[in-house]
């Protein structure tokens, strides 16, 4: 199925399973410590922030989460059989065009290095401002 199929939408309580097996299932930039992420984080970007899903005839393929309080791009993860179609590019740009909308110039994100998606933020004009603490690269893009 191509992403054409596909619309996004805010996620709800109901998606959280599915966003949790696709968190699960990468096999880049995997969650190291699972507890890491709690149930109260998830429910504010919910909440007070952006969560966008791509539904792909009722099944969520993909999700994206944004801070527009800060221009954070905190999370983008596609389910390994559905990459390559597009819902990485369409969920990041509706997350940018949000965080835009509220008046940011500017967002900024962290990834693994050596990773497709590196390689993914390289191609879509995203800049590389060197490494954080945890070794990961800090990625800013004009808005
Ligand atoms: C990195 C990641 C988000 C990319 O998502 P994706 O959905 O595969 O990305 P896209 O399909 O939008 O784009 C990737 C490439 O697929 C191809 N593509 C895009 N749309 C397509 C379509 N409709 N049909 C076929 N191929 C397509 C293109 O080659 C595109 O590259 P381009 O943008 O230079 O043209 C995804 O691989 C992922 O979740 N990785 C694991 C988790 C991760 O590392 N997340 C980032 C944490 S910061």
């Amino acid at each position: 199925m191509t992403a054409l199929s596909c619309h996004i939408r805010k996620a709800t309580p109901a998606d959280q399973p599915r966003i949790h097996a696709i968190r699960m299932g990468v096999s880049e930039n995997v969650l190291s410590d699972p507890s890491r992420v709690t149930d109260q984080e998830i429910a504010w970007y919910r909440e007070q922030a952006v969560f966008l899903v791509a539904d792909d005839g009722g099944e969520v393929v993909a999700f994206s989460c944004a801070n527009h309080q800060t221009g954070l791009v905190w999370a983008l993860f596609v389910d390994p059989a559905h990459e390559g179609r597009g819902h990485g590019r369409a969920l990041l740009d509706a997350a940018l065009e949000r965080l835009k909308a509220v008046g940011h110039a500017q967002a900024h994100l962290s990834t693994g290095a050596g990773t497709r998606a590196e390689r993914f933020y390289r191609r879509h004009g995203w800049r590389d401002m060197g490494r954080d603490l945890d070794g990961q690269i800090v990625f800013v893009r004009a808005l």
